[in-house]
């Protein structure tokens, strides 16, 4: 019988074996640290939010730009700074797929930030940890939550293709159950994409994104029944339906578009949603009751906005010697 008892050193081998675990698994990275540049570049996170500072001084909207960046440099094949690449000969680069071309924006912030770092401490600093730290630097000079930032990720030596970025990325026209099956594919559970899709809360929206909404709505030549009628006509008054309105821009969420607050969960209880996607959160009540809860308890979307910003910036991440420390970010070295 002895045998089968739990002695104490097997319960804290067992204890120990656990956090093994814990720490190889591919979220809670172990090779990215709080430290990375403290003695190589100790200057480097005032640099960085001085950068974004002046950024957002002269464009409010580049808050948004630089989180959204970030979002698209991560969930297409980690976190590798990939997106910066400009197209060359030899690749299409990724920031020419459809979602991002004419639609992402805030390369030249992350190029002037990446110019002071080199000046400071060149060829040290990769340019997926300086748009890391950006787009956390730029939430919270919007309002939002402050969540520490792991360092040491690489920059990729190849861009992805357009269908890598069209699968992978999410769509505004998908379901939301194949939004969902993204982010899962990725690690994330639903309360992640209910917490990270508040990103919203900042930032705007070309009218192609949601103008189907507004005059034909699943071919019914009517508008969206889950649209507000009242936001419907506000809407298109910007957005007429005629080609030429398609890049005009709307705030995600209209009632405080640089404000990063809980008012795109306001929004969506409200049948204001802006982009059908985002309304579709109210449609399933495992998602609506999260927002609910966000509406509530607006400290609890902060908290959980950087606990899964952190996983997103986790993801595929290179370190050790693979990749490299590109010292311009839209060029392989
Ligand atoms: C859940 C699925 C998501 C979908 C379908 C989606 C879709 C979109 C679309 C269509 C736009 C407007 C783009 C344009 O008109 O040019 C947009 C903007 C934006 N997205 Fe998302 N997005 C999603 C998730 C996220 C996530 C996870 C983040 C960040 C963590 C994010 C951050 C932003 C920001 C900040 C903007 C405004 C950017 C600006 O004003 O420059 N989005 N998104
Ligand atoms: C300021 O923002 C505008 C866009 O709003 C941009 O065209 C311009 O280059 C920016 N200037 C600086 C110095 O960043
Ligand atoms: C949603 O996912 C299903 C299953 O993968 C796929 O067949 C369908 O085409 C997707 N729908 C859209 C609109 O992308
Ligand atoms: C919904 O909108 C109404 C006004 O139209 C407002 O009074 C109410 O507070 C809003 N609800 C939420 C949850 O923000
Ligand atoms: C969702 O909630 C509504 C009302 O609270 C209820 O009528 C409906 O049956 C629920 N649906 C599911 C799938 O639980």
């Amino acid at each position: 019988m002895e045998q089968f008892l739990i002695k104490p050193f097997m319960f804290s081998s067992i204890a120990l074996f656990l956090l093994c675990l814990l720490f190889s698994s591919p979220l809670v990275s172990s090779q990215l640290d709080y430290r990375h540049y403290d003695k190589t570049c100790p200057n480097l996170i005032r640099i960085v939010r001085n950068g974004v500072r002046l950024a957002i001084s002269n464009d409010t909207r580049m808050a948004a730009s630089l989180l959204r960046l970030h979002f698209h440099d991560c969930f297409v094949n980690g976190c590798d700074g990939s997106i910066l690449l400009d197209e060359t000969s030899s690749f299409k680069g990724e920031k020419n797929a459809v979602p991002n071309k004419n639609s992402v924006r805030g390369y030249e912030v992350i190029d002037s930030i990446k110019s002071e770092v080199e000046k400071a401490c060149p060829s040290t600093v990769s340019c997926t940890d300086i748009l890391t730290l950006a787009a956390r630097d730029a939430v919270v000079f919007a309002g939002g939550p402050f969540w520490n930032v792991q360092l040491g990720r690489r920059d990729g030596r190849t861009a992805s293709d357009e269908d890598g970025v069209v699968n992978q990325l999410p769509s505004p026209f998908e379901p939301l159950a194949n939004i969902t099956a993204k982010f899962t594919s990725k690690g994330f559970d639903s309360k992640d994409v209910v917490a990270l899709s508040g990103a919203h809360t900042i930032g705007f929206a070309q009218c192609s994104t949601f103008k189907k909404r507004l005059f034909n709505f699943d071919g019914s030549g009517n508008p969206d029944p889950a649209l507000d009628s009242s936001v419907v006509q506000k809407l298109k008054s910007v957005c007429p339906n005629q080609d030429d309105s398609d890049t005009n821009l709307v705030g995600l969420d209209a009632s405080s578009s640089s404000k990063f607050d809980n008012g795109f969960f306001r929004n969506l209880v409200n049948n204001s949603g802006l982009l059908q996607s985002d309304q579709a959160l109210m449609a399933d009540n495992s998602t609506a009751f999260m927002v609910r809860r966000y509406v509530y308890y607006p400290s609890s979307f902060f908290r959980d906005f950087g606990a899964s910003m952190f996983k997103l910036g986790s993801l595929g991440v290179l370190t050790g010697q693979d990749g490299e420390i590109r010292t311009n970010c839209r060029a392989l070295n």
